[in-house]
């Protein structure tokens, strides 16, 4: 759908990029600009930089960036429209009237929403009413789920018979690729839809804004596999998502219980505690963590108590602190899972254990210890060796303090040796994260020589680069270079595809930001396009440059042999002579 100009940069000016990233990471104030870790990927040290002057970013490390609308699009995984959505009801703003025909993924999306909502409400009845529905109902009731539960969540019953739900959808008018594109059907070697849930509970998955995107469905019995879910659809990313965070968003406390299955998590709410969530049949993700420090400052970790679990919780803690959250992990002796748990000893012990809970370190020290008799010198020197690791580890100098204090008590070595240790685990530490580092960038930048177009028209590539971040710099000057090449003379595709864009852009309103090209690029190339008005900052291309940068690739379009016309040197001399400027 097309926004008048005005209307975005209104919305721009009413959406400030250092407060809208504010809400999702820590920016600190570097002169004009300020620096930041990225929110698009892991680091220690900040290589994300927020510049207020053009309300944009770009980090360096991994190549996002783009203006607040880019940036909302990425973090919340939105669509052009549903960033502007979000943006203007940030500022209290209304949209212009929504245009319907502009916007074809808008409307499937809403089908699909559509579709997943009538199956819910299937399934649900089949489960509470249809005679079909009774192994379900037996299902649940051995499980102890109330009335109220099942109703709450929304829980339901498919039926074995293959076409059940398939039979119900088209009497309901809704055909055959939309159901095969919210993943409810399948379709046959002969051609006909089939049900891909059948005899198995199904488990809703409902987003923040009360949209049914998906289903888990569990076998009764012990077929295989058992558990299966909905696969990312239009409407649905697991990686992005947790199950019941609508419910616990609405919770008053500051902190969530991080459950590992559905059924942990529906008992856990059963029992009375409204903040608990789960993945979706998956390990906990970055975009997940993130997703929890929004409505949580510390997360309780209650996985399985088996093995996989208990790797699972050291992932988790990782993942968790990263993401700038406090983590606690409950020690459940006598059941498998949360669920067995309160099963077993009642709401009011669970509650006990959650209180009961200790820290990170807690859990990885007592990790430490494991297998190792700390009485003899052996083990004693294996668990020390184990919790310096861990210790450098511990980012605040206090608790380090207090941990190597309480280990030093128990294995009689001295503190000072302690710290030594942790110390120089710590400065190695730093040195690789560092060279870590830079070994991300550089794979950024030979992702970057790899694009094959611009490889193999290098020469090409720099002078229309050179004339993209000319325009970036001086959007005035557009008509000027419009006049002299035209979009044909590009050779390489994505550097024309921006320069038409640019053109179309400015023909229309006469006025254009080169970072608000959101309709017609991907988030990931509006990072490309944000990298050559960074760049356009630093080399401060002139307009002789740009001439010759013209003359070069319009002479190139009227004399295909004459490829050569400028030698490398000739090259070299001018962007030697642009960094000399600087
Ligand atoms: N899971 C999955 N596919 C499987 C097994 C598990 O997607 N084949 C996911 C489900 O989201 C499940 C979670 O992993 O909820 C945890 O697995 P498990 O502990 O086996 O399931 P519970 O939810 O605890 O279910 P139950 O108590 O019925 O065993
Ligand atoms: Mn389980």
């Amino acid at each position: 759908m097309a926004f008048s100009d005005q209307f975005i940069q209104e919305l721009k000016l009413n959406n400030p990029i250092d407060s809208v990233m504010s809400g999702y990471t820590n920016l600190i104030r570097r002169g004009r600009n300020s620096v930041c870790l990225c929110p698009f990927h892991s680091e220690k040290t900040p290589s994300c930089t927020v510049y207020h002057e053009s309300n944009s970013f770009y980090c360096f490390g991994c190549g996002a960036g783009g203006d607040v609308i880019t940036f909302v699009m990425k973090i919340e995984n939105l669509d052009y429209v549903e960033a502007i959505r979000f943006l203007a009801a940030r500022a209290g703003m209304t949209m212009p009237d929504d245009d319907p025909a502009d916007s074809r993924n808008a409307l499937i999306k809403s089908k699909i929403l559509e579709i997943n909502r009538t199956a819910a409400r299937y399934f649900y009845d089949v489960l509470t009413r249809a005679p079909e529905g009774e192994k379900g109902r037996r299902y649940f009731a051995d499980r102890q789920l109330s009335a109220k539960t099942i109703t709450k969540y929304g829980l339901g019953y498919a039926p074995g018979d293959w076409y059940g739900l398939t039979n119900f959808m088209r009497s309901k008018g809704y055909g055959e690729e939309e159901l095969i594109a919210a993943d409810l059907c399948s379709r046959g070697r002969n051609g006909g839809l089939y049900d891909r849930f059948r005899d198995r509970v199904m488990f809703p998955i409902i987003d923040l804004r009360g949209n049914v995107i998906a289903f888990g469905g569990r076998v009764i019995d012990d077929g295989k596999p058992k558990y299966l879910n909905s696969s990312d659809t239009p409407v649905f990313k697991k990686s992005m998502n947790l199950f019941s965070l609508n419910f616990a968003k609405k919770s008053e406390e500051k902190r969530l219980i991080l459950a590992e299955g559905y059924m942990d998590v529906i008992s856990i709410n059963q029992a009375g505690f409204e903040n608990v969530v789960a993945t979706l049949g998956t390990a906990l993700t970055q975009e997940q963590a993130r997703l929890m420090s929004r409505y949580a400052e510390e997360i309780i970790i209650a996985y399985d108590s088996d093995g996989a679990g208990q790797k699972a919780t050291h992932k988790a803690i990782n993942l968790l602190s990263e993401a700038g959250l406090k983590t606690r992990i409950i020690k459940m002796e006598g059941a498998k899972d949360p669920d067995e748990y309160i099963k077993k000893f009642g709401a009011m012990r669970f509650g006990q254990l959650l209180n009961k809970s200790g820290g990170a370190i807690e859990f990885e020290l007592s990790k430490c210890r494991n297998g190792l008799d700390i009485s003899t010198d052996e083990g004693r020197v294996e668990y020390l060796k184990r919790c310096v690791k861990l210790f450098a580890d511990i980012s605040s100098p206090i608790e380090r303090e207090v941990y190597i204090g309480r280990v030093s008590d128990e294995t009689k070595v001295s503190k000072e040796m302690l710290f030594q240790q942790v110390n120089g685990a710590i400065k190695k530490r730093i040195d690789q994260d560092k060279k870590r580092e830079w070994t991300d960038i550089r794979t950024f930048q030979n992702e970057l020589r790899k694009d094959p177009d611009a490889y193999r028209h290098s020469k090409e590539y720099k002078a229309e680069t050179g004339i993209l971040s000319f325009l970036a710099a001086y959007p005035e000057e557009t008509e000027y270079v419009a006049s002299k090449i035209s979009p044909d003379d590009f050779v390489t595709d994505f550097n024309k595809k921006v320069y038409a864009a640019i053109l179309k852009k400015s023909k229309i309103s006469g006025f254009y930001d080169i970072l608000s090209l959101q309709s017609e690029f991907t988030a990931d190339e509006m990072g490309k396009i944000t990298e050559i008005a960074v760049n356009s900052k630093d080399v401060n291309i002139n307009k002789t440059a740009v001439n010759d940068f013209i003359k070069f690739l319009t002479d190139r379009a009227d004399n295909s042999q004459d490829v050569n016309a400028l030698s490398d040197d000739d090259f070299r001399s001018y962007f030697s002579g642009l960094k000399k400027k600087k």
